[in-house]
């Protein structure tokens, strides 16, 4: 009998307690990013954090591991977005239970084993459940029948589309071997297996990893044969509990309910769909954000971003025109925090992250709404139905609406986006990402640096402990005209390249830290090293260029590191450390790094937080650094096992990628991180601690740089300077300076308050002389005149005086002022009510200046460029001041 009592937290713990009872380590999910593997985006597998492993760039502490993953598919070879919502069964984010052998058992285990579990564990029953293996593996189909009771009418051939299993475009793969649960009504045929039905699905891929996929498309034998299992949590959760649907289990129905109670539409029909998607899309965005992604516009980023407003919209299909995801947070965190811890810890984060999402994009969406229906009824009566290319990147690019969503939204009106114009309008945008995206994945190297491990070539990093060793040139790149690289057996003067060496004491680029420079003598020549960079563990590349003399590959050389660079380095590594150390004390205790860089010049710490940090709270951070220099506090580093890490307060990278053994730096009492990089011994040898900048460089991401020892020095040398500099112009000290400032200050204030007043007091001599020229236009006081060189303020002033003098009236003055022309009109009320328009007439006026403006009824300025043509002006404004007055 099926377990249809378990909840789906004791079905995630029986897997893992069978499989620990079968040897197997239980190790945590890695994060859903490894930026360490450009080829992937965001882990779609159980496998992924094992990929070097598999392909023997990396040994394994344990033979045998387990565990649940968390997954997403929304790009690339595993890609499951369209189908999300519309069908039970598939997520953009979902677990992966999985066990794993690397190079131990194989398939008469994994297989005995998996049918125990579902059998024996969880009592499915064995009629409704069907196997699949790869076309030509007899080995596997043997196996099932031998140490199984599966029904031998329920093992079925597949070609590689469904039983040859592979991670990506290159990296490891295999031929698999499936299990599917039948959930018909009166058990299914063999011709519904593989079909796409909601009523047959497959639940667990046993995968026979022995090949790695290259880049060219061939296959490459790997040294070991390797097993690895993955089985969708929830669809096992939906059988083993007896539901049709991953949506009804006790993992989605929580936020589904919250969902209903909140939007008051039933979970049925098209609203159904809604809650699904959002339902889903939520679970991805919070895994995501809590893993350190943040949406943006371009790669993982956008992909959050697209789910988000895809989520967002389907909001509205049931009434939602607030943000309503963040609500939901809490829900998601009832059924998965236990779980997953981050969800809790990250809670803040999450929370803002989804919310300035929603919140951005909804009054863009009513817009794009409003725009998508007038086009899509207008496409209606079009011959081909066909929703235009150019409106669908219009869609994208004005109101942020991804393609993905205006297809989806097309389709639910019956009709197709031109998707090939809007690919040609997106050609340009593209074709940078893509260069980018190719520039990363570097497919060439990836296959240069596969070569490398095959032959075994690896690099015994001595460089923690000495900064100089003997060793033996392994392997040679030489760089080619275009960048392509080449394995070489020597390394000519001038020529550039990379070195690997047996042993070596430079530190390879990692975890922000940028690799060391140095030398590496051998009997014949000297290779200077100006990067040092690890394109997969154990291959550490020394890139650089032949000084003198030439290399040949299995020379004995001298390697060194140039020791003041890398004591520079250290001390901005742990000045990173104690920064970060500070911003938790001092501004947040959630504060989480997010990036870094670490140089001998400069460190650039970058963390997630939501505003920017305060001048106060910058000098606090700044001070407390300094102060933890002054204790000159040990630097220690130990080692532990990764999974005693979990809960222990070590501060551990969201993006990074760990063995299952990890170093550990701590400074005195307080900071933990893991961390490969190297240190100073005590804090004391830092020096000097000084921010530079603080900002933001994406939403909700801030960056400080600041500098340590030397550099700091420098820069308090040169605010030095400029103090002095500034003093000896007030030929005054350093400490007088503020005063001085202060009082010149003063002193330009006073000065401009008095030509103002002068420059008044000669504009007003002047109202006497101007009364002189009023006339009379149609019973109407105007004054027209020009008078000579004025500010526009005293300019200003003296039409108010000399209307004050003659009102009722129409006042209309000229003036130069420092070569430009410039103009006031005034207009009485009692003329305003006539007709005469300040604004309009003063924009005549000024023409004539070659000027423009504009302004009220009663008053308005205008400047001109030609004070040559003010006379000719104010004459303008005389003949058409009464054409103005009505009647
Ligand atoms: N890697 C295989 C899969 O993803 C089995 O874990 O299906």
């Amino acid at each position: 009998m099926a377990r249809t009592d378990m909840t789906a937290t004791e079905i995630r713990q029986s897997f893992q307690d069978f499989y620990k009872s079968k040897g197997h380590e239980i190790v945590p999910s890695s994060p859903v990013v490894l930026p360490a593997d450009p080829t992937l985006l965001f882990v779609n597998a159980g496998m992924n954090q094992f990929k070097e492993i598999f392909l023997g760039a990396r040994v394994s502490q344990y033979k045998r591991v387990a565990d649940s993953q968390k997954c997403i598919r929304v790009s690339g070879k595993h890609n499951d977005l369209e189908e999300v919502g519309h069908d039970t069964y598939h997520h953009t984010f979902f677990e992966m239970l999985g066990n794993w052998s690397f190079g131990d058992y194989y398939k008469r285990e994994s297989i005995a084993w998996g049918w125990e579990l579902l059998t024996k564990v969880w009592g499915l029953p064995k009629n409704r459940l069907w196997v699949t293996v790869y076309k030509d593996d007899d080995e596997a189909l043997a196996i099932w029948k031998e140490v199984t009771d599966v029904d031998p009418t329920h093992i079925l051939k597949f070609a590689e589309k469904d039983n040859f299993w592979e991670m990506g475009e290159t990296g490891p793969c295999g031929p698999c071997s499936e299990i599917h649960f039948d959930r018909t009504p009166n058990g299914c045929t063999a011709d519904m297996i593989n079909a796409g039905k909601q009523e047959v699905i497959e639940i667990w891929n046993h995968v026979f990893i022995q090949y790695n996929r290259r880049s060219d498309g061939s296959l490459e034998e790997l040294p070991a044969k390797h097993v690895d299992t993955g089985m969708g949590f929830e669809r096992v959760t939906s059988v083993i509990q007896n539901k049709t649907s991953n949506y009804d289990t006790d993992i989605f129905q929580p936020v589904i309910q919250a969902l209903v109670k909140a939007s008051g539409h039933p979970y049925e029909g098209q609203s159904a769909i809604a809650m699904r998607v959002i339902a889903d899309h939520l679970r991805t965005l919070a895994f995501a954000i809590g893993d350190g992604v943040l949406p943006s516009n371009d790669g993982r980023g956008y992909v959050l971003r697209r789910l988000l407003r895809r989520a967002v919209r389907y909001g509205r299909k049931i009434g939602f025109t607030r943000p309503f995801m963040t609500p939901l947070l809490p829900t998601l965190e009832a059924t998965m925090g236990k779980a997953y811890p981050e969800l809790v810890q990250r809670r803040q984060e999450i929370a803002r992250a989804i919310l300035a999402e929603e919140e951005s994009f909804s009054s863009a969406l009513d817009r794009g709404l409003a725009l998508f229906e007038d086009v899509a009824t207008a496409a209606a009566t079009s011959p081909d139905k066909v929703f235009p290319g150019e409106e669908a990147f219009k869609l994208y690019d004005t109101y942020g609406f991804p393609l993905d969503l205006t297809v989806v939204m097309a389709r639910e009106k019956g009709m197709e986006v031109d998707e090939k114009r809007f690919a040609e309008l997106m050609d340009e945008q593209r074709r940078r990402a893509r260069d980018a995206r190719r520039a990363a994945a570097a497919d060439g190297d990836a296959d240069l640096v596969s070569d490398l491990v095959a032959k075994g070539v690896r690099t015994v990093f001595t460089g923690y402990s000495g900064l100089e060793g003997a060793a033996g040139v392994v392997a040679i790149v030489q760089k080619g005209a275009e960048g392509a690289n080449a394995v070489m057996d020597q390394l000519a003067e001038g020529a550039e390249g990379a070195l690997l060496l047996s042993e070596s004491p430079f530190y390879a680029e990692k975890g922000g830290q940028l690799g060391d420079h140095g030398v590496i003598v051998g009997p014949a020549g000297e290779f200077e090293v100006t990067d040092t960079r690890q394109p997969t563990e154990g291959v550490v590349m020394h890139v650089g260029r032949m000084k003198r003399g030439t290399l040949a590959k299995g020379a004995r050389v001298t390697a060194k590191v140039n020791d003041v660079r890398r004591a520079a380095v250290a001390r901005h590594h742990t000045a990173t450390h104690l920064l970060q150390h500070a911003l938790r004390e001092i501004v947040s205790r959630d504060i989480k790094q997010a990036g870094s860089m670490v140089a001998a010049e400069r460190l650039r710490f970058d963390f997630a937080y939501y505003q920017a940090l305060t001048a106060e709270q910058l000098t606090s951070v700044e001070r407390r650094v300094n102060e933890l220099v002054i204790l000159n506090d040990p630097v220690k580093t130990t080692e532990m096992a990764l999974k005693d890490v979990q809960g222990s307060g070590i501060i551990a990278l969201f993006d990074e990628k760990y063995g299952d053994t990890v170093r550990v730096v701590s400074v005195g009492g307080y900071s933990r991180e893991l961390c490969g990089g190297t240190h100073v011994a005590a804090t004391g040898t830092i020096g000097p601690f000084r921010i530079l900048s603080e900002c933001s460089i994406a939403s909700g991401v801030r960056r400080i740089e600041a500098v340590a020892g030397l550099p700091a020095y420098e820069v308090m040398c040169q605010e030095r300077g400029m103090l002095e500099g500034l003093a000896k112009r007030f030929s005054a000290s350093p400490a007088e300076v503020p005063d001085r400032v202060e009082a010149l200050a003063g002193q330009v204030k006073a000065l401009e308050k008095q030509i103002k007043d002068q420059e008044l007091a000669v504009a007003l001599q002047k109202v006497d002389g101007i009364l002189g020229q009023a006339c009379d236009v149609k019973g109407m006081k105007v004054i027209a005149a020009t008078v000579g060189e004025l500010t526009a303020e005293a300019l200003k002033s003296l039409a108010e005086a000399v209307l004050a003098k003659v009102a009722p009236a129409v006042v209309v003055l000229g003036a130069s002022n420092a070569g430009k022309a410039q103009f006031i009109v005034l207009v009485s009320p009692e003329w305003v009510k006539q007709g005469v328009h300040a604004g309009k007439l003063i924009k005549d006026v000024a023409k004539v200046a070659g000027g423009g403006g504009g302004g009220q009824p009663g008053m308005a300025n205008a400047g001109g460029k030609d004070p040559g043509k003010l006379d000719e002006a104010i004459q303008k404004a005389k003949e058409i001041v009464g054409t103005m007055v009505k009647g």
